[in-house]
């Protein structure tokens, strides 16, 4: 298969590129799952703009600053922040259907969330990524120039290094059909990496299944550089239930007054930060640690119970109607939550135009590390980069010379057999997330990274000889990635000798005068 872009991901990186490639460009949307599948699709909270007149740019670019802790880069953040009003407007002319508030001069209600001065976040009310998402996939399906290539995930970019090439530029992807269990190539003008992030690498986390970090790893193996992976976000608030799997406790719940307390009722926040539960979110997080250690706790609580009734259910209708279901009503008792892994700061780094180390090789959304979220990602800051990123790099591409079509080999089976033992992967698979929430987690100390970086290595030769002697499977492509993503957030933590916004060490406490990001080269 060849097409003029081929676009790994479906989230609402891959499908704003998508739509703006395709009145020009044949486009392949190669995703590993459906078409829906993506953290996009369960973003919560809602996407960060200067809508407001009484707000301003300047306001919303100085809480991303002060939130990423020192190390945004200013001119990315004033380039995202100073396009967000036109990409709302983009949004809403493909018919997103924004919550609305008659009374407010927009027209939409606006809410607000950890960090932010002014409330200035668009949502529908607390599922906006699956109503942005929804729209988008609807104008994706019925555009004749894309074609959706769904249950196929991208193994490995084809590079030119691969090929005996002099120049190491994209010549496409190695990717495999999940329902024929086949590997098939897809040669490309322009590849574009918009697989999102890499939660699945921690044992508790509020990403769907498929943020395994696929996209850091193959552009890292294909020669991209990766910076900033300490900063790993951890969301103050996901629901602690016996019968939950990763459901988020969206951050306007304390926009709108939610109150973080003991199990014995008592607030503990305003004695952590004077801005109380509506401090960035690795102050709260940290905050909910350090209690629930101090007391021995499984959880803390999100109290919204004193607002009236109809205000929750009208609020937070997807949060409302899933605690009712497993018997908590929030309109009455308080949350049960915990922190858990929810965003990867860092990634493969990337210009404005979302251009990769590689020629023709393009990242965007949470894959890659534009400087936009320094240590600590601003809150509902992530919509916002992918899609002002997205029609950059379309941009980019639209200008681009096409490339000469070069002969690549197809996928090479001859030397591998079926696997002998699949619980090798499930065992393996376990065991990562487990030692990484343990040693990498929301504090850490030398020795527990040297514990995690000599458990990698032994994880990361095992894989590697069942990877050289099996056949490829999407569980096996996984637990590759996710090595390879643990092992660059390892040593991007063992070289930061400091604490500073997401990433927190007991052997380093203070934050050096001295600001630079964590460049790690393949
Ligand atoms: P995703 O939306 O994660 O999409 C990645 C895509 O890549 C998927 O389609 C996946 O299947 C595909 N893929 C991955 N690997 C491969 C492969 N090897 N081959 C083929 N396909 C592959 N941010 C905000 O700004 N506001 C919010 O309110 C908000 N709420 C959130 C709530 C939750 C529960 C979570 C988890 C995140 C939230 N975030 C929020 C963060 C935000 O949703 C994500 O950062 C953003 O959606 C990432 O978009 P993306 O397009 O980069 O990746
Ligand atoms: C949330 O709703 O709390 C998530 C917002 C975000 O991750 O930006």
């Amino acid at each position: 298969m060849h097409f003029d872009v081929a676009i790994i991901g479906s989230g609402l990186a891959g499908m704003t590129l998508a739509l703006h490639l395709a009145d020009h460009r044949k486009v392949a949307l190669v995703t590993k799952k459906g078409l829906m599948d993506g953290s996009s699709n369960w973003a919560q909270g809602g996407i960060a703009a200067v809508l407001d007149t009484r707000d301003s740019i300047e306001a919303h670019i100085q809480d991303t600053l002060v939130a990423g802790a020192g190390l945004c880069d200013e001119t990315t953040t004033r380039f995202i922040v100073e396009n967000a009003k036109s990409a709302i407007e983009w949004l809403i002319r493909l018919g997103v259907p924004f919550t609305k508030d008659a009374q407010h001069e927009t027209g939409f209600h606006l809410t607000r969330e950890g960090g932010h001065s002014h409330r200035r976040i668009i949502h529908a009310a607390d599922a906006t990524g699956d109503a942005v998402i929804k729209t988008l996939a609807g104008k994706i399906r019925s555009h004749p120039n894309i074609t959706v290539l769904e249950e196929h995930i991208a193994v490995d970019l084809v590079t030119g290094r691969k090929l005996g090439l002099e120049e190491n530029a994209c010549h496409g992807v190695y990717v495999l059909d999940r329902k024929a269990d086949r590997v098939c190539l897809i040669s490309a003008d322009h590849t574009v990496l918009a697989t999102g992030g890499a939660g699945k690498v921690y044992l508790y986390t509020t990403n769907p299944d498929i943020a395994t970090g696929d996209g850091i790893a193959m552009g890292w193996r294909a020669g991209c550089r990766a910076a900033n992976m300490e900063f790993i976000q951890f969301h103050p608030t996901c629901l602690y239930h016996p019968h939950s799997k990763s459901f988020l406790i969206s951050e306007a719940v304390r926009g709108e007054g939610g109150i973080l307390r003991l199990p014995d009722g008592t607030r503990f926040m305003p004695e952590h930060d004077e801005r109380a539960e509506l401090a960035p979110r690795d102050i709260v997080a940290r905050a909910i640690d350090y209690e629930m250690k101090r007391h021995g706790l499984d959880c803390v609580f999100l109290d919204i119970s004193y607002k009236p009734a109809h205000f929750i259910q009208e609020h937070f209708p997807t949060i409302y109607s899933h605690c009712l279901s497993l018997g908590i009503d929030i309109t009455k008792q308080a949350i049960p939550v915990v922190p858990a892994a929810h965003y990867t700061c860092g990634g493969l780094m990337t210009d404005l135009k979302g251009r990769t180390d590689l020629p023709r090789l393009y990242a965007v959304g949470e894959v890659a590390c534009t400087g936009l979220h320094g240590a600590n990602r601003l809150a509902s800051n992530s919509l916002l980069e992918c899609m002002i990123l997205g029609k950059a790099a379309a941009d980019d591409i639209l200008h681009a010379p096409s490339p000469a079509r070069i002969a690549i080999p197809e996928w090479d089976e001859s030397r591998v057999t079926d696997p002998d033992e699949e619980v090798v992967i499930a065992h393996n698979w376990d065991e990562l997330r487990r030692f990484m929430w343990d040693y990498v987690g929301i504090v850490r100390t030398n020795k527990r990274l040297e514990r995690a970086q000599h458990r990698i290595k032994l994880l990361r030769d095992e894989i590697h000889e069942y990877y050289s002697n099996f056949r490829v499977s999407n569980d096996l492509i996984e637990l590759r990635n996710l090595v390879q993503t643990a092992e660059l957030i390892i040593q991007c933590a063992q070289q930061r000798h400091e604490s500073r916004g997401l990433h927190y060490s007991r052997d380093y406490p203070d934050t050096s005068p001295e600001v630079h990001n964590t460049v790690l080269i393949p």
